[in-house]
């Protein structure tokens, strides 16, 4: 089985004696209740690294209060089996398995108190300013430092989910300054997550190399995610809407049949909403930018994230164009 660390300390001496050692890291950050799709990324790290290190953390940071938090699913023992058997490829090598990483022990303990009754005389008061506040300021921890990479957070996922991307950079920071890695491999399946990650590694000088990985689906086409699971029987078959659309309209662009961008988004929010879904956004934006297109005139992306039942659904496909 996997070397189990579970103190940040640990981590960088093992990761230390690693490199002492000559050997190259990729780390693979997840949230547990791993599944075919997360061990794709495994095998992806496997073959780019000597050694492979995974993150195990349920980040309080990018959710918030009125998120699924508490109810996010977990299987630590049921993880741990798996990374010790990746599909006909070697164990993995280390998990990185904190309890609480925005625990800084003594210090910031002393204000933490003040935190809180700040936090409630803000509540009293209304939002604060900028109108979003994560689990993580909820807790009331001793954390007050956040990564923002401004522009490419703010649209898709961004739009709903408004302290979400400030969450992931900031705990990835904090995951990249523990392992020090030498790369990091990120789903596509999470597109602007990979994108932003991306970009908050070039503007701050990480040096580390970002690798994105293909989006792995169950045979039927819907996208895995640890989230599949609480979807109720009827609602899995009406979310293959998703997929099964998101296939038909690259299948159009591909045979010249349309490049125009509001028809097929138009095709796609008819097929989704018709199947029971309520859909967040649909988008077809540029691959690195993404921004919104009029049309396919470049390689772009067609996102869509959607509600079946009380589950979001994400999903996207890459049109070369
Ligand atoms: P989590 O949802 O557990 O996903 C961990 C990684 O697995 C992400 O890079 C995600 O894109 C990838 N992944 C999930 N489902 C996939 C699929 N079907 N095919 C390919 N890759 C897939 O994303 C997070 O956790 C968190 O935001 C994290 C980056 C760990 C920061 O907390």
């Amino acid at each position: 089985l996997p070397e189990i660390i579970t103190n940040k300390d640990e981590m960088r001496k093992w990761s230390r004696a690693m490199r002492c050692r000559g050997k190259t890291i990729a780390l693979v950050p997840t949230m547990g209740y791993l599944h075919q799709g997360h061990l794709s990324l495994v095998e992806k790290a496997q073959s780019l690294a000597d050694v492979v290190v995974v993150s195990i953390y349920v980040n309080p940071g990018q959710f918030s209060p009125s998120e699924d938090l508490s109810t996010y699913p977990s299987d630590f023992h049921g993880d741990i089996l798996k990374l010790g058997s990746v599909s006909g490829c070697r164990r993995v090598d280390a998990v990185f398995h904190p309890h609480n990483l925005y625990d800084y022990g003594n210090i910031g303990r002393k204000g933490e108190r003040d935190i809180v009754e700040e936090l409630s005389e803000e509540r009293e008061k209304g939002p604060p300013a900028s109108g979003v506040s994560s689990c993580v300021e909820e807790m009331g921890a001793g954390h007050e430092t956040w990564v923002k990479v401004e522009r490419l957070e703010r649209g898709l996922c961004g739009k709903s989910r408004p302290v979400f991307f400030r969450g992931v950079a900031t705990v990835v920071t904090k995951l990249f300054n523990i392992v020090d890695p030498d790369m990091a491999v990120f789903g596509k399946k999470d597109y602007q997550q990979w994108r932003v990650i991306q970009r908050m590694v070039r503007d701050l000088d990480f040096g580390i190399r970002i690798v994105g990985s293909d989006i792995t689906r169950e045979q039927d086409g819907l996208a895995m995610s640890s989230r599949n699971v609480r979807l109720s029987p009827g609602d899995r078959g009406k979310a293959l809407s998703i997929s099964r659309s998101l296939f038909q309209a690259k299948s159009l662009v591909e045979r010249g049949q349309t490049t125009n961008c509001s028809d097929l988004r138009g095709t796609l929010v008819q097929a989704i909403s018709g199947a029971g879904g309520k859909i967040d956004y649909v988008e077809i934006v540029d691959q690195e930018s993404l921004e919104t297109l009029g049309e396919v005139d470049r390689p772009v992306v067609i996102c869509i994230a959607a509600w079946f039942g009380n589950v979001r659904l994400i999903d996207n496909i890459e049109i070369s164009g």
